[in-house]
């Protein structure tokens, strides 16, 4: 089943600028997706689509099958399916401490004084946070921002995670702790979709990927798929993984193959380099 389906979905802002045209995505339930794509190719635009902040000036997103209803029953069933991660912490946090802030939804729903304390927690040790419950969010580090709003979203307990580019301006050891918490909330079944431009990591943890440029879908596949056609994804502005074009230069300039595609990771370089040496 595909726990979000957009149908045709195209987006025209009121000044005229056509963010996204006849898109068609599909997240299917329990993997993780990748919407790949440069500034200003549309992520941020269509995502907002996935819990109707933005409503498609034509087209369908469909939730769980079921085509969004914009009434303020619908919105508010649709959200809690779908939790919406933004790229800013500084548009999502605001309440004065961490655990104000992540109990804000749940209390939202009138649910009661002590689930809501459970699911505060439960968040809090989800991202390790526990022990910051009484902190401001403004004084926290980016990295730790981030990972205070994927708590206020998991304490909604949604189906579907949707994360607009979670590691930009993080360092890389806070880039990589919210990748590992992305992993294992996924290997609990959480569906999860990420917007980024980070093409060093999407072959890492992504199971699908949708190339996005000039508000199109230019290409869909695996990630080997996606970095197999090297011309598409350059005339994107974006680029291959590092480690693919290190083998792409030792193929084309040294004549030393590795095999048929290039490797996307270290692990999978790793491998081809071992086998060949073994041979
Ligand atoms: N509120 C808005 N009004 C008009 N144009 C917008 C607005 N928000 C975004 N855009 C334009 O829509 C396009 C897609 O933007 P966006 O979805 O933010 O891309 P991305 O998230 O991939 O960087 C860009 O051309 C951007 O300038
Ligand atoms: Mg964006």
């Amino acid at each position: 089943m595909n726990v979000i389906e957009t149908i045709d979905v195209s987006h025209q802002y009121p000044d005229g600028t056509l963010a996204l045209n006849k898109i068609n995505f599909k997240a299917p339930e329990g993997k993780i997706i990748a919407l790949l794509g440069p500034n200003g190719a549309g992520k941020s635009t269509l995502f907002l689509h996935f819990n109707g902040i933005l409503k498609p000036t034509s087209g369908t997103v469909l939730v769980d099958n079921t085509p969004m209803n914009y009434d303020k029953k619908g919105l508010l069933q649709v959200r809690q399916k779908v939790g919406l991660v933004f790229q800013n912490p500084d548009d999502q946090l605001f309440a004065p401490t961490v655990r104000d802030d992540i109990a804000f939804g749940p209390l939202n729903i009138d649910l009661e004084v002590d689930e809501v304390k459970r699911r505060v927690s439960e968040a809090l040790e989800k991202v390790g946070m526990v022990g910051y419950e009484n902190k401001p969010p403004h004084h926290l580090s980016g990295g730790q921002k981030k990972r205070v709003s994927i708590a206020g979203v998991l304490a909604m307990r949604p189906e579907i995670m949707v994360l607009d580019e979670p590691t930009s301006g993080l360092d890389p050891k806070g880039a990589f702790q919210i990748m590992k918490l992305l992993i294992e909330l996924n290997r609990e079944g959480m569906t999860i979709v990420i917007a980024t431009h980070d093409v060093d990591i999407v072959p890492i943890y992504a199971h699908k990927v949708y190339a996005i440029s000039k508000g199109e879908i230019i290409k869909e596949g695996s990630p080997q798929e996606i970095f197999d056609d090297a011309q598409t994804i350059r005339d994107a502005n974006l680029r291959l993984p590092h480690i693919a074009h290190l083998f792409e230069r030792l193929h084309k300039e040294d004549q030393l193959s590795f095999g048929k595609s290039y490797p996307l990771t270290v692990n999978e370089a790793k491998n081809r380099i071992t086998e060949k040496i073994k041979k």
